[in-house]
């Protein structure tokens, strides 16, 4: 198995109401953590790297690991550009061996996202690259760059047949009220399906993506704190509402902050529990485990992509 695009998972999500999940990797006890949970459950995966990971792990080592993984696992894995910001990086990790890259044009007009959005489509297919794009602007923190809620704008169906048209992208993801990051909602949590319905009205079979998607598991979060941690309670994405989605036209969920947060939560227990351990191994390996049975859980009760290879 080498690395696949995500045309045929998508194909098989639409159709079968469920959805792929697209978890962040930064290194490699997170890429084993991921892949050993969904070589033990058949899940398909979508492995995706942002401009800080390539920054702090370098993209060669990525994309090794990444790669020792597939070996390792023989599950089939496709590598995508997490919110790449311009086409200078999406070209790289074309060129360097991605098989699908976010264009996050959310920032500029309408007019300027379709253009920035269309010439990394037109280089990323000349090479049999997938691309997704992202129509409306989500809240939150990625790479330490801060979008208020005031800057955050929900998607508008009536803007996304053209841009689809338009840019020839592959997957589109949208704005219905998630958020980055581990602070997302500060009352109920509560998603647009309303606009997630009309897009769907608007563009048949068609993927659709939503970023932002950690749950915020308050198990991780209490056991941060109850280890000399400092984290305010926080509200994310409630599991039944993503299942919802997920059934709709959503084939793509990203999650990362749930990653950090067990991960996070596994090595400070270790730490308070075992004090005088100092070899990496010893907090790492129950770091990984925590990873993976995330992972695990998500697949089987939130993205329904279990026993779908
Ligand atoms: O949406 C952003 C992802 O969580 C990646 O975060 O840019 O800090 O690597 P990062
Ligand atoms: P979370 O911060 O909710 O995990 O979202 C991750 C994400 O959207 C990566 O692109
Ligand atoms: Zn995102």
């Amino acid at each position: 198995m080498s690395i696949v695009t995500t045309t045929q998972m998508f194909k098989k999500a639409y159709e079968g109401g469920y959805a792929i999940g697209a978890f962040n990797v930064n290194n490699m006890e997170i890429i084993q953590g991921i892949t050993e949970a969904a070589m033990e459950v058949k899940a398909p995966l979508i492995l995706q790297v942002s401009a800080g990971a390539r920054k702090y792990a370098k993209h060669v080592y990525l994309m090794k690991l990444i790669e020792a993984a597939i070996e390792d696992t023989g599950l089939p894995i496709a590598v995508h550009l997490d919110h790449g910001e311009d086409f200078e990086i999406c070209k790289a990790c074309i060129d360097g061996g991605f098989s699908s890259v976010m264009i996050d044009g959310s920032k500029h007009s309408f007019e300027d996202n379709i253009a920035l959005t269309k010439q990394v489509v037109d280089y990323a297919h000349s090479k049999g690259v997938v691309v997704e794009g992202e129509l409306g602007k989500l809240a939150g923190i990625e790479d330490n760059i801060q979008v208020s809620d005031e800057d955050a704008a929900f998607t508008d169906p009536a803007e996304v047949e053209e841009f689809v048209e338009k840019t020839g992208v592959d997957s589109l993801a949208i704005a219905i009220g998630t958020s980055h990051g581990a602070f997302k909602f500060k009352g109920e949590p509560r998603l647009r399906f309303d606009i997630l319905e009309e897009v769907q009205r608007r563009l048949p079979n068609f993927p659709i993506v939503l970023h932002g998607a950690s749950s915020v598991i308050p198990e991780y979060v209490d056991m941060i704190n109850a280890n000399g941690g400092k984290m305010p309670g926080a509200k994310g994405v409630p599991e039944d509402m993503l299942r919802q989605a997920a059934k709709l036209a959503v084939c793509k969920i990203n999650i990362d902050s749930d990653l950090r947060l067990a991960m996070t939560a596994s090595i400070r227990k270790h730490f308070n529990d075992n004090p005088e351990h100092f070899d990496p191994r010893q907090y790492l390996s129950p770091a990984r485990s925590a990873i993976k049975e995330l992972v695990k859980n998500k697949i089987i009760n939130v993205l329904g992509c279990d026993n779908k290879i």
